[in-house]
């Protein structure tokens, strides 16, 4: 075991616990930002670099602080070590720096975007984001693309964060896309002419922490802070049948897996259940969802009794 101290909470976690999973244990607001590492998805992590933290004693043995800002996700602690996130000045304009320069090519088309409301790009350029960008040269476009049935591409919005390739890999047997190119030429894209359909290839919709994957059967229909997010479940033979059902009024306008706090899927579901099961009849409704982000959607102040439409 090992104890850390971050932002001055003390915890002890197992050997190999990463500084950020070390600070999920404590949780709150010294919790640092991940936009590519997800627990559940092997290989994730090291991407994006808004997980930045300072090491400001690196052990018991050798309390020298690490030199340079540190991917919380990818360092594991240290018996002793001691670690600056939101009280270092360091971590918060470097945190900045990220959030513009992810900015770079990403348009700001939060008020048409399906993802506003429940993304974690918007959540980040609230907190941290400047008002004008120094960016002088001409951004990146892409035509959006339908990956299958269900899915579509806005390329412009995709920041890389390799989820969705690890979710295809980790999650499918018959992984079809990736990232092609390297620099500012690479791009989300499926191996020529093909498209994205197995049954779990909806979950890269969840996973995405922007609105580069959106689901088709959504687009449109709504703001998702309109909707009531429903816990629901039904017997389904491929995945756990473990939902949230976002109904407005009686009518399900869609279904997604169900998060953590964190955002991230606890039960990845199949694509019958995401894209075909949109009738109140099709689940068994357990009650509100509680969602505790600090999101628009938790402004909601929705106060359903559990029922059973059935
Ligand atoms: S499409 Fe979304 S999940 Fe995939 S790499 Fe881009 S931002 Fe990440
Ligand atoms: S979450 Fe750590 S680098 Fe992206």
């Amino acid at each position: 075991m090992a104890k850390v101290t971050i932002d001055g909470f003390e915890t002890e976690v197992p050997d190999g616990t990463t500084i950020l999973n070390a600070a999920r244990q404590i949780g709150g607001d010294i919790v640092p930002p991940a936009m590519c590492y997800y627990s559940t998805l092997k290989g994730s992590g090291g991407k994006c670099r808004t997980c930045l933290v300072k090491v400001t004693k690196g052990s018991e043995k050798d309390p020298r602080p690490m030199p340079k800002l540190v991917a919380s996700c990818q360092t594991t602690v240290m018996d002793g070590m001691e670690v600056a996130n939101i009280t270092s000045d360091e971590v918060v304009k470097a945190r900045a720096g990220v959030v513009e320069f992810l900015l770079l090519n990403h348009p700001l088309d939060c008020p048409i975007c399906d993802q506003a409301g429940e993304c974690h790009l918007q959540d980040l350029a609230f907190e941290h984001g400047a008002a004008n960008t120094r960016y002088e040269f001409e951004r990146r476009t892409f035509e959006k693309i339908d990956i299958g049935p269900y899915i579509k591409l806005h390329m412009t919005r995709c920041i890389l964060c390799y989820r969705c390739v690890f979710v295809a890999n980790q999650l499918t047997d018959n992984r079809v896309h990736g990232i092609l190119g390297r620099g500012d030429h690479a791009e989300i894209s499926t191996f020529i002419e093909k498209s994205i359909d197995n049954e779990f290839s909806g979950n890269v919709i969840d996973v995405c922490p922007v609105g580069a994957l959106t689901d088709r059967t959504f687009r449109f229909k709504s703001r998702v802070w309109f909707l009531n997010p429903m816990d629901a479940h039904r017997e389904c033979p491929t995945c756990s049948g473990k939902a949230v059902v976002w109904m407005y009024g009686h009518e399900i306008y869609r279904v997604t897996a169900r998060k953590d706090k964190y955002g991230e899927v606890q039960d990845f579901i199949c694509n019958t259940c995401r894209f075909e099961k949109k009738s109140p009849q099709d689940w068994t409704i357990e009650g509100a969802r509680d969602i505790d982000r600090h999101s628009v959607i938790a402004q909601g102040h929705y106060d359903e009794t559990a029922q059973t439409v059935r």
